[in-house]
């Protein structure tokens, strides 16, 4: 059975991850998988979620199933918190939310319920878009086509291209869009571009997916949802896959949500049981530690508060090290060729620099970032910045 498989390259993200890990250099920097790191390059359990376990811990008293949708109080207090207290789906119980094994779990889960309503759907995907968006999405058998979204070389999102683009694509078919902080590119729409995003969705009768897995990481919780909250004010029908690997750093623990907003509320029943059976199909139900914590942190004031002031610091650090290393940039290569950094959004922009500048980085530097040249900054610290962009103008002027 199994003669036919080669051994497969390994993954364009994860297998930087082991190959940083085997690197014995003293100096070295991980600018690859996206995970937060702080000022020492540590990526530690935050507060509020160290004191929501303990309350669990001390709590439980079973380790019982829960159900195939997760935890009702976490898919009530995922819907709060992306949607707003007051959206009108919630008003009109067009929404149905379930928790999910990760944002990844999340994003299948919708693309298995596409597949099953829509099987003959083209998803657009940005191009480019976060990697592992193709296998989550086309690995249940939806086609996918890419709409141009960035310009690495000129730093700019071709926002044109891309409407055009999808003003070509057949009606009802599926858009992928990054709520905030898109992966791997950090260029965000403004809301007047959102808005123009909304118009042609409606206009052409497309289905929009959100990916939202980086709410708080942007510019605040609130603004950082501003694009789904006016696609869902707007559209009949939407998808949300939510993740909180990020924003509350619960990333081994596989945290996610779904939100399928349909045309009625009873509409919104039906989908919701299909949406129960594929999960139930897949994983039956998802992982209960990660989600407990996570809806205790979101309905306990005390913990929401030391939450939000977490969510901040990591924001604030990943802002001042675009900003740090901006200027560092501008000072190694005497231009200002990579200021564009400090302007974007999330963690990660793409350097625009070529495949070959990648490979001496991390052979001659041991600085580690995906292939197309993205960058993670939550690793880069105040120790490191001028090391990397030292390596990075010496590594691109050569290729150039
Ligand atoms: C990333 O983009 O690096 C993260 O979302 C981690 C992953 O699973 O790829």
């Amino acid at each position: 059975m199994f003669q036919q498989f080669e051994r497969l390259p390994p993954d364009s993200i994860l297998g930087l991850m082991a190959q940083y890990r085997a690197d014995a250099a003293p100096l070295k920097v991980d600018l690859g998988v996206g995970v937060y790191r702080d000022a020492t390059g540590a990526t530690p359990v935050l507060e509020c979620v160290r004191q929501a376990e303990g309350l669990l811990l001390a709590e439980q008293t079973t380790k019982a199933y829960v159900a195939p949708a997760g935890r009702a109080e976490f898919n009530e207090a995922v819907e709060a918190l992306v949607l707003g207290p007051d959206h009108p789906v919630r008003r009109e119980r067009r929404a149905r939310t379930v928790q999910a094994p990760g944002g990844c779990g999340a994003l299948r889960l919708g693309a298995e319920l596409i597949h099953l309503a829509a099987p003959a759907a083209t998803v657009h995907v940005s191009d480019p878009t976060w990697g592992n968006h193709v296998p989550l999405l086309g690995g249940c058998g939806l086609r996918l086509d890419r709409y141009p979204y960035y310009e690495a070389a000129a730093r700019r999102v071709r926002f044109d291209a891309m409407l055009e683009r999808l003003d070509r694509a057949s009606q009802g078919d599926v858009v992928l869009l990054h709520a905030c902080c898109h992966n791997p590119t950090g260029a965000d729409l403004p809301p007047a571009q959102w808005d123009q995003v909304i118009e042609l969705l409606e206009r052409r009768r497309l289905v929009p997916y959100l990916d939202l897995a980086y709410q708080g990481f942007g510019v605040d919780l609130e603004r950082d949802a501003h694009g789904v909250r006016r696609v869902l004010a707007r559209l009949p029908e939407a998808l949300v896959a939510i993740s909180f690997s990020k924003n509350l750093g619960l990333y081994r623990e596989r945290v996610g949500a779904l939100i399928v907003v349909s045309e009625s509320p009873d509409r919104a029943e039906a989908v919701n049981s299909h949406v129960l059976k594929i999960a139930r199909g897949i994983y039956s139900m998802p992982p209960d530690h990660g989600a407990a914590v996570a809806a205790r942190v979101l309905t306990d004031a005390k913990l929401k508060a030391g939450w939000l002031t977490e969510l901040e610091a990591m924001r604030v650090r990943i802002a001042s090290m675009r900003t740090l290393l901006a200027a560092e940039l501008r000072t190694a290569t005497g231009g200002a060729g990579f200021d564009f950094i400090a302007g974007q959004h999330g963690m990660f922009s793409l350097l625009g620099i070529t495949g070959e500048a990648v490979a001496r980085l991390r052979e001659r530097h041991h600085i580690y970032m995906t292939a197309d040249s993205r960058v993670n900054l939550a690793g880069i610290t105040p120790e490191n910045a001028r090391y990397v962009a030292a390596a990075v103008a010496a590594e691109h002027s050569g290729s150039a």
